[in-house]
């Protein structure tokens, strides 16, 4: 594994990639960088583009551009991201893969293996609506797929704390979907045609498409 890895989590909503991004982050030291997550904790904070995202997320749209970019920027310039990063949800337009390889080639990096996350959309519903995380450390869990070992206790922290999304339910799922559809799963061709392009399975046992993903990450980066 390179020091400075940079790999790329493709997939519509449900897919995966929170999932496994934290389980790569365990396993190979890298850190995971999701534009939803930092788009939330702006919202949360009542910042300037959490304003203005906010309405845009709860309608299942994709944020501009603009916003996710200038969010992503800031991120990546903290010193923890020299140890590698897993992209998770970013990017997802072209205009925001255009710009990624622009800040890449600046620094002398390029993307290692961006992977797509293969589901079937008809699943994604389920397994959306049945996510939550815990309040505090923010491991996810599902309802059906994956409890806690101790109901109602966190595995990772012992929080008790939960908390589910507000744009987890199945009307904006579907709207997700479409924006995924439209306007990110042409960046699968985009990558195809770097040659840095990989498809995993992720419909199977979260363990199992862990191992999958992980055989991609040691092929691309050693
Ligand atoms: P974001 O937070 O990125 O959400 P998303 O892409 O819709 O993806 P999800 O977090 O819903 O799914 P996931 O693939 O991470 O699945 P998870 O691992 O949780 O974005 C939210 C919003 O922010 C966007 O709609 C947009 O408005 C905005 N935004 C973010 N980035 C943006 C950008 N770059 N540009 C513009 N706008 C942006 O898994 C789901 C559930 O399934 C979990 O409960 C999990 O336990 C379970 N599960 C996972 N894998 C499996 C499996 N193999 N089998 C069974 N269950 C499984």
């Amino acid at each position: 594994m390179t020091k400075s890895a940079v790999l790329i989590l493709l997939g519509p909503p449900g897919a995966g990639k929170g999932t496994q991004a934290r389980m790569l982050e365990e396993k190979f030291g890298l850190v995971q960088l999701s534009t939803g997550d930092l788009l939330r904790a702006a919202v949360a904070a009542g910042t300037e583009a959490g304003l203005a995202a906010k309405a845009v997320m709860e309608a299942g749209q994709l944020v501009s551009d603009e916003i996710v970019l200038a969010i992503l920027k800031d991120r990546l310039a903290e010193p923890d991201t020299a140890k590698g990063v897993i992209l998770d949800g970013f990017p997802r337009t072209e205009v925001q893969a255009a710009a990624l390889d622009d800040l890449l080639a600046a620094q002398g990096s390029a993307i290692d293996a961006a992977i797509s996350l293969e589901v079937d959309d008809a699943a994604m519903v389920e397994r959306v609506a049945g996510r939550y995380t815990c309040g505090n450390c923010g491991e996810g869990y599902h309802d059906s797929f994956k409890q806690p070992a101790v109901a109602g206790v966190c595995d990772k922290c012992g929080s008790t704390e939960f908390k589910r999304r507000a744009d987890d339910n199945a009307e904006t799922v579907g709207a997700r979907l479409e924006a995924y559809h439209a306007q990110t799963a042409p960046l699968i061709s985009y990558y195809e045609g770097k040659g840095v392009l990989s498809r995993v399975d992720a419909m199977g046992e979260i363990n199992r498409v862990a191992g999958d993903l992980a055989a991609v990450v040691v092929k691309a980066t050693t």
